[in-house]
C-alpha cells in the first residue's frame, strides 16, 4: 500500500458490538473511502455489510482482491487463528491483526502457559494433560477450587471453575471425553484458582513499541453481584480504578514487555492488539489469559476514551511506526451496559423489534441484530451495548443506565450493577 494520503478502501472482519465500535470509528477517519464490514450486522448503516462469514478465509480474500480493498482489520479470534492475516498479506493486502503464528497465544492455552513459564511471566500454577486418565488422577491430589480450561478456542466458554473434586471430574469428562468444545478440549490445562480484582488491558503493538489503552473492567457473569453463568461480557467500565500507576508499572515490567519480547524471541512477533486478562492477587498481578485481539465489550468502553484517528493508529501498527504515533486519551470515564436477549448465555428467543429513540442512538453499538423490512430485530444473545462518557464514573454509569431504560425490545435483560465494583473501589481509595 502506498503511504500517500489517498482514501483507502477498508474492510473490518466480524459482526458484533466490538466490530460496530471499531468500524464506526474507522468510518469517521479522513483516510477512509469505502468501508465494508464482513459480515457486519443489521445496525451498521455507516458501512456496507457483506454476507461472508468471518471464518471463511478464502471467501474474504477473494472478496477483498476483487473489490480492491487496501486495508483489512481482522477483529475476532477465529479468523486470526485460522491465518486470515497471513492469507490476505500473501495476496498483497495489508492488515491490522496478528498472524496465525502469533494468534496461538490465545488459541492454545497450553502454549500460553508454557510461554509464561519460559519467560517468567507471573500466572497461576498449572499442569497440562492430553489424556483424561492422567488428568483424573491429578484431581485426586490437587486442592479446590481448581480451574479447568480447554486448550483451544471455545467461544469464551472453555473455562470451568470447579469448587470440588466431583465438579472437576465432571468437567474433565465433559471436555476431554464428551468433547463439549470439540477438538479444543483434546488437551486441557488444570490451574490454580486465583482471587482478586480483574483488569482487562488492551495494548497496541507493532512488535517493538507498545501502547496501553486505558485499562477496563469486564463483567463476565450473567447476573448482578457476579452470580450465574459466564457470558461473553455483560458490560464494562474504563478506566479500571484497580489499574493504579503502581500496578501499571508492575504490569509493564513483569508482564507486557516480557510478553512482547518473548513472542519476538519465539519467532512469533506479535503485531496487532494484544489483550492481557489480569488478576490483581495478594501476590501481585498475574495473567489469567491472553487474547490476540480486542475484547468485547471492553473495546466499546475503551475506544470512546481514545482520542484521534483509529485508522491512522492501525496503519502505524502495520507499518511498524507505532513509536512515532502520538496516542492520547480523554481524562474521562466510560460505562458500557450490554442489553441481552433474556435467557442468554443459554437458550433465548430472537426476532423481536428493537426500539431505540433517536437521541439515544448515537450512544449505542449494535451487536446481535438484523434488519428486516426496515425494522431492526434482535438476532443474538448480546443485542446492544449502551454507552456513556462523563467526567466521573458515577455520572457515566448513571447516564448509561438512563439511556438503557429508554431502549425497548421484548425479553430484554441487562445487569443493573455494571460499574458498581469500580465505584466502590474509587470510594475506598
Ligand atoms: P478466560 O476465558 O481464560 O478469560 O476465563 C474466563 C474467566 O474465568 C476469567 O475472566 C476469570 O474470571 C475466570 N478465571 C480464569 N482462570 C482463573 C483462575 N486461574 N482463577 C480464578 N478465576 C479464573
Ligand atoms: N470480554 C472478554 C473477551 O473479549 O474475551
Amino acid at each position: 500500500m502506498d503511504n500517500s494520503n489517498k482514501k483507502l478502501t477498508v474492510a473490518v472482519i466480524g459482526g458484533g458490538g466490538r466490530e460496530y465500535a471499531i468500524a464506526k470509528r474507522i468510518s469517521e477517519s479522513e483516510r477512509t473511502g469505502k468501508l465494508y464490514v464482513i459480515p457486519g450486522n443489521g445496525g451498521m448503516d455507516f458501512a456496507e455489510c457483506v454476507a461472508i462469514t468471518a471464518t471463511d478465509v478464502e471467501g474474504v480474500c477473494a472478496f477483498c482482491v476483487k473489490n480492491d480493498v487496501d486495508f483489512v482489520v481482522v477483529t475476532p479470534d477465529d479468523p486470526l487463528a485460522l491465518g486470515m492475516v497471513n492469507a490476505l498479506e500473501s495476496r498483497g493486502i495489508d492488515c491490522f491483526g496478528c498472524t496465525k503464528e502469533s494468534a496461538i497465544i490465545e488459541a492454545s492455552k497450553a502454549f500460553a502457559k508454557d510461554f509464561m513459564k519460559k519467560y517468567s511471566i507471573p500466572t497461576a500454577d498449572y499442569r497440562i494433560f492430553d489424556n483424561a486418565a492422567n488428568a483424573l488422577s491429578y484431581l485426586e491430589q490437587t486442592s479446590y477450587p481448581t480451574v479447568i480450561k480447554a486448550d483451544g478456542l471455545a467461544l469464551g466458554k472453555g473455562v470451568i471453575i470447579a469448587s470440588d473434586k466431583a465438579q472437576a471430574v465432571a468437567a474433565v469428562h465433559s471436555i476431554m471425553e464428551e468433547k463439549a468444545f470439540g477438538n479444543s478440549g483434546n488437551t486441557i490445562v488444570i490451574e490454580e484458582f486465583l482471587e482478586g480484582a480483574e483488569i482487562s488491558l488492551l495494548t497496541l503493538t507493532d512488535g517493538k513499541a507498545v501502547v496501553c489503552l486505558p485499562a477496563s473492567m469486564d463483567h463476565k457473569k450473567v447476573f448482578d453481584g457476579d452470580e450465574g453463568l459466564n457470558t461473553g461480557g455483560m458490560g464494562a467500565v474504563a478506566p479500571n480504578p484497580y489499574f493504579t500507576p503502581d500496578v501499571q508499572k508492575e504490569c509493564l515490567e513483569k508482564i507486557v514487555f516480557p510478553t512482547v519480547e518473548g513472542m519476538k524471541k519465539e519467532g512469533r512477533t506479535f503485531v496487532g492488539c494484544l489483550y492481557f486478562g489480569l488478576m490483581l492477587t495478594a501476590k501481585g498481578v498475574k495473567v489469567i489469559e491472553y487474547n490476540c485481539r480486542f475484547g468485547d465489550p471492553e473495546t466499546q468502553a475503551v475506544l470512546p476514551l481514545v482520542k484521534g484517528d483509529l485508522l491512522e493508529f492501525f496503519l502505524c501498527v502495520r507499518e511498524g511506526k507505532l513509536a512515532d504515533c502520538n496516542i492520547e486519551f480523554e481524562n474521562k470515564f466510560c460505562c458500557c451496559v450490554c442489553m441481552t436477549s433474556g435467557g442468554y448465555p443459554q437458550a433465548y428467543k430472537k426476532g423481536y423489534e428493537i426500539d431505540i429513540p433517536d437521541d439515544v442512538a448515537p450512544f449505542v453499538c449494535i451487536a446481535g441484530a438484523k434488519k428486516a423490512e426496515g425494522k431492526l430485530l434482535t438476532a443474538g444473545g448480546r443485542v446492544l451495548n449502551v454507552l456513556a462518557v462523563a467526567d466521573t464514573l458515577d455520572k457515566a454509569v448513571e447516564t448509561a443506565y438512563q439511556r438503557t431504560r429508554e431502549i425497548h425490545f421484548e425479553n430484554a435483560y441487562y445487569r443493573k450493577d455494571i460499574g458498581q465494583r469500580a465505584l466502590n473501589k474509587l470510594k475506598r481509595s
